[in-house]
This record gives structure tokens, sequence and C-alpha cells, in this order.
């Protein structure tokens, strides 16, 4: 079996969603279809490629009753994983989504303080395990290092393997900066972020793009654009792509199920446009289920075929 992709979620959350017909204030709302899922940008991608087929550890920090709760709910879903312990609780984010108007109220904390020695252990365990990629996803609490994915490519470069960063703000400027990403994957905004300026059309933005690949910030760069699709630039070139229309049940995941999508092709020594392709049909299936629920492989193969027509 191939060497699996190693994903790391430094804030986890465990996702609880459940419906009621009207959210009102003092009332009691009476709830229905609770459910608790794993989550967080990396375990989301895990779940994804586990779904697909693909070896996948999650690497994860945990702590308190919730962490447990978070261990159990990884391992229901079968996905291995490396979880470091914290001494805060992991946070349990929650979603109503109401019945009468179609909408979803969602309730995310920030999520448990993280200590040196915590965000240390993981840099150590990452550096002790075995995989071929790394799909780094999240940003960074306050107490983290801002060069905290930059020590992270110096430990992928040491071991020879590839890492994939879905990160924004300060975090990802100083990976940018570091060089040497395999793939990075900001959305418009993180992407206008990190240049510090609006990209007037699709072909500044590619211009912009491929300038960063020039200097050696990462190999592929894909920018994703919501509903308008996404921009693929590396050194063979730029692609820009509208997804299938579909209609939209919850947006929630459809990034992480872009780069999982995207990721478990690339690994499979697919193209990067075809694999920019089987990504944007994984971001557009996310689309397709309700709340937390992630994209299906049914759905990716037939949004991919269409895409592939259209190419
Ligand atoms: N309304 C939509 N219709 C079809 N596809 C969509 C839609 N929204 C998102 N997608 C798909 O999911 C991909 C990722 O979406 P998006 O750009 O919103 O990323 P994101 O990482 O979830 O965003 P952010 O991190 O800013 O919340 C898009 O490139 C597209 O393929
Ligand atoms: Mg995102």
């Amino acid at each position: 079996m191939s060497q699996p992709i190693l994903t790391l979620t430094l804030n986890p959350a465990i996702d609880g969603a459940c419906e009621t017909d009207v959210v009102r204030h003092t009332h009691k709302l009476r709830t229905s279809n609770e459910r608790y899922d794993a989550g967080g940008g990396g375990i989301n991608v895990s779940r994804v490629l586990a779904r697909l087929g693909s070896p996948t550890i999650a690497c994860y920090l945990a702590g308190g009753f919730t962490g447990q709760l978070l261990d159990q709910l990884i391992e229901a879903a079968e996905i291995p994983h490396l979880s470091i312990p914290i001494g805060d609780a992991t946070r349990i984010s929650h979603a109503v989504y109401e019945r009468s108007t179609g909408r979803e109220y969602r309730f995310v904390p920030e999520g448990p303080h993280i200590r040196e020695g915590e965000w240390r252990a993981a840099l150590d365990r990452i550096g002790e395990a075995d995989f071929s990629i790394l799909v780094a996803s999240g940003s960074l609490a306050p107490e983290l290092p801002e060069d905290f994915y930059a020590r992270l490519q110096d430990i992928t470069e040491q071991k020879g393997v590839r890492m994939v960063l879905d990160s924004s703000g300060p975090a990802l400027e100083r990976a940018v900066m570091a060089g040497g990403l395999w793939m990075m994957k900001p959305s418009r905004g993180e992407f206008e972020a990190l240049i510090g300026r609006k990209c007037t059309d699709i072909d500044d933005m590619g211009r912009t793009a491929q300038g960063l690949v020039a200097r050696g910030a990462a190999e592929i760069i894909v920018v994703t654009l919501g509903h308008e699709g996404a921009l693929l630039a590396h050194a063979g070139g730029t692609l820009c792509r509208k997804p299938p229309q579909v209609e939209v049940q919850s947006a929630v995941g459809a990034g992480d199920s872009f780069v999982a999508g995207m990721t478990h092709r690339l690994a499979q020594g697919w193209t990067p446009e075809r694999a920019f392709l089987y990504g944007m049909a994984a971001g557009t299936a996310a689309v397709l289920t309700p709340g937390n629920d992630l994209c299906h492989p049914q759905d990716i193969e037939r949004l991919f075929a269409e895409l592939e027509k259209g190419a």
C-alpha cells in the first residue's frame, strides 16, 4: 500500500448539528436529528480521503472529556489517527438548521489554549511519522508562533516529503516567505490578503499566482472562488474553471473537500490540471450535502465527468 497522507488539525472541533422549526429567544427550542462529527480542516480532509480509499492519518491536538469524545468519533469513522494530548478541552461547535426558513445558525467557539510543549510535541510526532504528503489546514491560535507552518516545512523538507497548506493570514505569509510548498489553496479573500491588494480580474490573479510559483513559494497554487470555481497556477500554465451549477445545501467543508480530492489524485500521479478538476468536483459535491456532511464519491465522479466533458 502507498504511504499515507497525514493531515494536521491544530484546532479540531466536535461539530454538533441539529434541526428545529423556528429559532426564538427565551423559549425552549425542541431539536431533532442531532448528530456529532469530528471536524476541523485537516480532519475533514482525512474523512474525504478515507471515503476515496486513500490511506490517511489524522494528526490533531485534543484535550479534556471533549477530546476523548473526538478520539471516539475518529475511531468510529475508522480513521487512523495521532492524537496529541493537550491540557485544555477540545471545542464543540454547533449548527442549528431552522426548518421554516432553511437558514443555518452556526456557533463556533474559539478553541482551547495551546501551551508551547503541546505544539512542540505535534512537530516532534510529525517528524517521527511515516507519510508521503502532509496536508496542514487551518489558522493558528494566537499563542502559536507565526512561523509554525514554516517550521513544518523544514521538517517535511528533511524527510523528503511534500506539503500542502490551506491556511491564511500571517501563518500563510510566513510559509510563502519560507518557500518550498508543494501546493497551497487559499480562497480568494485569503489570496488577496496574502498579496496585500485586490485582484483587478482573473488574469491579474493568474499572473500574480504565477509570480509566486516562479519565486518558489509553491509548485502548485489553487485559488478557490466559491461558486465561481477556482484558478490553478503551476509551471505548466494557468487554468480557470467554473463549477457545474448545483443546488446549494451547505458550503461547509467545500474547501476541505477540494483539497482532499485534488491531493488524492496528485498523489496517484495525475497531472495538476486533471487533479484540479477532480478537486473542483469534490468541492462542488460538498455543497450538495447538508450541514457537516462532506462530499460523496459518486457525486464527485458525476461532476468530474461533467467538468472533463467541458474541458
Ligand atoms: N455555490 C457553489 N456552487 C458550486 N461549487 C461551489 C460553490 N461553493 C463552493 N464550491 C466549490 O468548492 C470550492 C471551494 O469553495 P470556496 O472557494 O468557498 O473555499 P473555502 O475554502 O470553503 O472558502 P473559505 O475558506 O474562504 O470559507 C470551489 O472552488 C468550488 O469548486
Ligand atoms: Mg478554506
